[in-house]
């Protein structure tokens, strides 16, 4: 019996996820959806919303409204897991008190990212030990950011079938291949999420990734974040093209700067957003998905998740852009690395494809850098040890300064004190 659970469904992007299920319903016969949230109010406004997708559909599948963690678990073949400990307010918090210390406040990078992995990485460990219970054969497929550190702390620290996912990658390809006009290009993805690049675009034996470098290509725009692009001699000068998200590392003074001088952050937008789609969401008429969705950042997210199900359910062989642990994938991390990187999906999970005579030192040592801060932001989470938070603040480039990092740390610390049980 096919049954998805859905964790976070009170998330207004869920009707996206349903959609993608829609559009998939002959490959993937789902019998039992569950949707659980522990707001209640957004579990109903939007779980209703997506009951009426499902019946318009012709969808033969049950769904279950619930805010009982073991109910929406018990038996499932799939968990998807898009929780926001704190919601949307947490996230303010991340995005603001940075900035007093001249630090980027952003929801997945420097200071701010590592509070949220703070917050999310104690619930997720609880999700997985609760799946071993009631569904150990379940796959949870997991866009909680920041989802490779999520990643890196899940296929360490549990023993949870889990895959990581993002919908960067997925949009960088998609705007390459309108951009270059290619239509089955093949791809070698390098990264972290939310710290990658592209370093070749093959077609047919022919390599157009020196067609990108001399353009300057830029990949991706990203809904929420405030894009002025990398310039050519940036791109040329890496070597690759990387994702937006570089922004904050490649130009952060001026991503500070925008940041400072905006009136409201993303997440204060998000809110106004979401409270607006919860509006369009109680319209008993409505049936589908509202376009106000797609002001938000995750384009193409129920493509990625639904896809990626699929290929496992149906053992489709199929390449897909994952977070997984490394095993050798990339010879100059370590296995037990959590990276971003594409792999080979079917019934058995994801096979990550070795990426061989890999040249790029910026990106190695990169990476390196940004993973030893990851490594020890995971350490932090589960321990409690805030030495090993310190050391994680002076590996991550977009901190750095110790008593810049120490004051903030200790203000975030406190303000987000109800959901850190590890401090
Ligand atoms: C992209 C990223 C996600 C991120 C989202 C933020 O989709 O890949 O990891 O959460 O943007 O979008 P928002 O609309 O919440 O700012
Ligand atoms: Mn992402
Ligand atoms: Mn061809």
């Amino acid at each position: 019996k096919l049954k998805i659970a859905i964790i976070g469904s009170g998330s207004t992007y869920t009707p996206e996820l349903i959609e993608g299920m829609i559009k998939r319903k002959d490959a993937l016969p789902i019998e039992e959806l569950v949707l659980m949230d522990i707001d209640e109010r957004k579990l109903h406004i939007v779980g209703s919303l997506c009951q009426r997708m499902i019946q318009a559909s012709g969808m033969p599948c049950k769904v279950v409204m619930t805010q009982d963690l073991d109910e929406a678990l018990k038996d499932a073949s799939f968990v998807l897991s898009q929780i926001r400990v704190g919601k949307l307010p947490a996230r303010v918090l991340d995005e603001t008190i940075p900035l007093k210390y001249d630090l980027i406040g952003q929801e997945t990078c420097g200071i701010g990212g590592f509070f949220k992995a703070m917050r999310t990485i104690p619930v997720m460990l609880h999700i997985a030990e609760r799946m071993k219970e009631l569904c150990p054969d379940a796959w949870l497929i997991n866009f909680s950011n920041p989802a490779g550190i999520i990643t890196e702390a899940l296929l360490n620290h549990s023993d949870v079938k889990m895959l990581g996912l993002c919908n960067v990658p997925y949009n960088m390809f998609k705007s390459i291949r309108e951009t270059l006009q290619l239509d089955h290009p093949s791809f070698t993805y390098v990264g972290l999420n939310h710290l990658s690049w592209i370093t070749s675009i093959e077609q047919d034996g022919k390599d157009y990734v020196k067609t990108a470098l001399e353009m300057g290509l830029n990949s991706e725009t990203m809904k929420n974040i405030p894009s002025s692009g990398f310039s050519k001699e940036v791109i040329q000068m890496v070597g690759a093209i990387p994702s937006s998200y570089m922004e904050y590392y490649y130009y952060n003074k001026k991503k500070l700067n925008l940041l400072k001088e905006a009136e409201l952050t993303r997440g204060e937008k998000c809110m106004q957003i979401e409270e607006e789609l919860l509006g369009i969401y109680e319209d008993s008429e409505l049936h589908s998905k509202p376009e106000l969705l797609s002001t938000r950042g995750g384009a193409n997210y129920s493509e990625v998740a639904i896809s990626l199900v699929d290929a496992i359910y149906n053992d489709k062989q199929e390449v897909h852009v994952v977070n997984l642990l490394n095993n050798g994938a990339l010879d100059f991390m370590e296995d037990s690395d959590a990276v971003e990187v594409c792999a080979v999906i079917g019934k058995d999970g994801a096979k990550p494809i070795k990426v061989n005579d890999f040249g790029n030192r910026h990106i190695i040592d990169y990476m390196r850098m940004v993973k030893a801060y990851e490594r020890e932001t995971v350490a932090a989470a589960v321990s409690g040890s805030e030495d090993a938070a310190m050391r994680a603040m002076l590996m991550n480039p977009l901190v750095g300064d110790y008593n810049a990092a120490y004051q903030c740390f200790q203000e975030l610390k406190e303000a987000h004190k109800e959901y850190l049980p590890q401090f």
